[in-house]
């Protein structure tokens, strides 16, 4: 049985192989001369957000836990503190490259935090169902993919509305629960930009600047046994 016709089909690949991570291009709302704000982004329709969120809440999750919270930010100082979080982390982590490699890292734009219309912390609480969650006894983890499956469905709910995201993973997460009150049990997952772009690129921007290439595919899939019948040749020196 397939009830999607080809046209369906062919709108949810689309969706798959052209959404981006997008960290600029987010576009603002024409300055407004009084109040001299640039940072304000064009606003996402409220409706359209909620179409995305629900996107998210539709997500498959482990034992059926819905384990994820969404706390949506508008507020500018709370976004000025959670960048804050981002360049001393940026900074930190670039140590841990060796030249050429750092300075072309620490020249990349990794985030959006100020300029998209919001923000959004995709959180984890493992206490939401109650303690026992069918199928999580085993591999803990399963908690976070779950987590993880609405910020893919929100992804691709969003590049079918026109709003780009991208996900920054270069935080602290005791800055995250300060900033936003997450008790200690909730695991703050993931942290999005949200906002209207003027463009969506057609490839990932760490493979436009060379950075990596797109594994072949060939190279990633195996048969039967883990590497059966396969070297694997490092793409990166
Ligand atoms: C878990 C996760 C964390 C990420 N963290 C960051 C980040 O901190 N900053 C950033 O610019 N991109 C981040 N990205 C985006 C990836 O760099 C991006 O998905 C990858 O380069 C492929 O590009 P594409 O999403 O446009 O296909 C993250 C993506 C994932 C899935």
């Amino acid at each position: 049985m397939n009830d999607f016709s080809e046209e369906e089909r062919e709108s949810l690949y689309k969706a798959i192989y052209s959404r981006r991570d997008v960290r600029s291009n987010f576009t603002s709302e024409p300055i407004d001369e009084q109040v001299l704000m640039r940072i304000t982004s064009e606003p996402i329709d409220e409706q359209v957000l909620m179409r995305i969120l629900k996107a998210g809440h539709h997500a498959p999750s482990v034992g059926f836990s819905q384990p994820w919270n969404f706390i949506l930010i508008k507020n500018i100082e709370t976004r000025k503190k959670i960048k804050e979080s981002f360049e001393k982390e940026k900074s930190r982590s670039s140590k841990l490259v060796e030249e050429p490699r750092r300075s072309k890292y620490l020249s990349y734009k990794l985030e959006g935090i100020l300029e998209s219309a919001i923000n959004l912390c995709v959180t984890y609480d493992p206490t939401k169902t109650g303690s026992f969650v069918i199928g999580r006894s085993s591999i803990p983890a399963t908690g976070v993919f779950s987590v993880c499956c609405a910020v893919q469905n929100m992804w691709l709910a969003a590049r079918t509305e026109g709003i780009g995201v991208g996900w920054v993973s270069i935080l602290s997460n005791e800055t995250l629960r300060e900033t936003l009150h997450i008790p200690d049990h909730v695991v703050p997952v993931a942290y999005l930009c949200l906002g209207h772009v003027s463009k969506f690129e057609t490839k990932p921007d760490l493979e436009t600047s060379g950075w990596l290439p797109r594994l072949k595919l060939d190279e990633i899939i195996y048969h039967e046994k883990w590497l059966q019948g396969k070297e694997l040749k490092p793409t990166v020196q």
